[in-house]
């Protein structure tokens, strides 16, 4: 307890003195809205398979199965609300001259709670690309058509999730973005990730080569613990509202 209270501290000081912060998230920090994470216990990737799930040759095969279980999880997240480290991390924004939020979290919580300057590394629920005329549009209804696999409503294409799937590349801008943010940050919270999804758990390496203090905040240790100067152990909505409290 006292080691943790100690390290507690190191985090707080090194957030306060620093003007550039990025935040890299997972599905952890949504955990306390009820959005299940993928890995571990109860994870979405123990009881769903991936494979015909989530990658483009699933939706060639079957788009309504796959829209099935992206309704499934929007209508999970539509219920859910932002728990206090998503609030957190919009009051932190607020504080910090440079500032800047990537999440791997396809569930938009973090916007729902207050951020603003966000990057989001692979799509959102709640938006679909048509596959005919390449339109993005955000969606919030659910169900999102009487009938699925949605069409597009302006060419009558076939509309995917606007989300990343397996064997996909990331969306170039937006990575390169994230990339150049953690290169300059100096300090980084690394908040609810396995860090076992590449490219984004290469983003801490990043920043800390580059000379940042690095804070991990998981409940378990992560292949990115070892680089961390400081990890907090605990859920996010606990440990983050303790950290950003005064003193
Ligand atoms: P994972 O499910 O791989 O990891 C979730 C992490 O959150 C684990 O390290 C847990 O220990 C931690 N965790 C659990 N409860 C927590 C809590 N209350 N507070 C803080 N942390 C907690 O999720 P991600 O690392 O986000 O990609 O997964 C990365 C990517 O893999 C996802 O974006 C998704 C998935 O396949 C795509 O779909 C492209």
């Amino acid at each position: 307890m006292e080691r943790n209270l100690e390290e507690l501290k190191r985090a707080k000081i090194a957030l306060r003195e620093q003007a550039r912060v990025v935040v890299l998230t997972g599905a952890g920090v949504s955990k306390e809205s009820g959005v299940p994470t993928f890995r571990g216990k109860n994870g979405l990737w123990k009881e769903f398979r991936a494979q015909e799930l989530a990658t483009p040759e699933a939706f060639k095969r079957n788009p309504a199965l796959v829209w099935e279980f992206y309704e499934f999880r929007r209508a999970l997240v539509s219920r859910a609300v932002p728990n206090p480290a998503h609030v957190a991390l919009a009051t932190l924004e607020a504080r910090v001259p440079r500032f800047c939020l990537i999440t791997q979290n396809v569930d938009g919580l973090h916007a729902r709670a207050g951020s603003k300057n966000i990057l989001e590394l692979h799509g959102n629920l709640f938006r679909t690309r048509c596959l005919g005329c390449g339109v993005l549009e955000e969606s919030f209804a659910v169900p999102i058509a009487q009938k699925l696999p949605p069409s597009c409503q302006h060419c009558g294409g076939l509309l995917r999730p606007d989300v990343v799937w397996f064997g996909e590349p990331l969306p170039a801008g937006v990575m390169n973005q994230a990339s150049e943010e953690a290169g300059k940050c100096e300090a980084m919270l690394v908040i609810g990730t396995s860090g076992l999804v590449f490219p984004a758990a290469g983003l801490p390496g990043l920043a800390k080569d580059a000379g940042a203090f690095l804070i991990e905040i998981n409940p378990e240790s992560t292949p990115l613990s070892p680089m961390a100067d400081v990890c907090l152990r605990g859920p996010a909505a606990s440990v983050l509202p303790r950290l950003l409290q005064e003193p």
